[in-house]
């Protein structure tokens, strides 16, 4: 496994070779390929593109979006922005949170569903939304949630 990091390491670098700020496509790069972000990349992408390891390190904490370790089977994205807010969104959300028993940007201790909070899926019209493996679900309540994931086998 250390090798395939390796070689998707160098992979990434190289479809990006020469461009100017490329650390960001990179590691959406290793992502797609590895769905996280090995911590065993780090050191090979610090050498290859001269920066700390610490550089590296802070841009992953700082997108919410990059992970370091492997997603849960489902992930589920539950919208925090103002519209799905005023139409129930926090109570979904805490209905998530109490269910799977895993906060934001936390994976169940099962390994289950990843649980990460989104900022408008642009269907606010039909608040609350939850993104559910990439597919948006509007009008969402807890039963529907529960039922949604359930069908995914979780
Ligand atoms: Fe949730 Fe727009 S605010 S979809």
């Amino acid at each position: 496994p250390e090798d395939t990091v390796r070689r998707v390491a160098l992979q990434a670098l190289q479809r990006y070779e020469g461009q100017q700020g490329n650390l960001l496509p990179v590691l959406h790069a290793v992502q797609e390929m590895l769905g996280y972000i090995p911590p065993s990349a780090v050191p090979v992408l610090a050498e290859a593109m001269q920066l700390s390891r610490a550089e590296i390190h802070g841009v992953i904490s700082f997108y919410a979006h990059l992970r370091d370790k492997p997603a849960g089977k489902v992930v589920l994205e539950i919208c925090r922005a103002e519209a799905c807010q005023a139409m129930g969104g926090e109570r979904l959300a805490e209905h998530a949170r109490h269910s799977l028993g895993c906060d934001f940007h936390a994976t169940t201790a099962d390994g289950r569903v990843t649980l990460e909070p989104v900022y408008c899926l642009g269907l606010c019209a039909q608040s609350p939304s939850v993104m559910i493996d990439g597919r948006p679900h509007a009008r969402m309540t807890a039963d529907k949630l529960d039922a949604l994931l359930q069908e995914k086998g979780v």
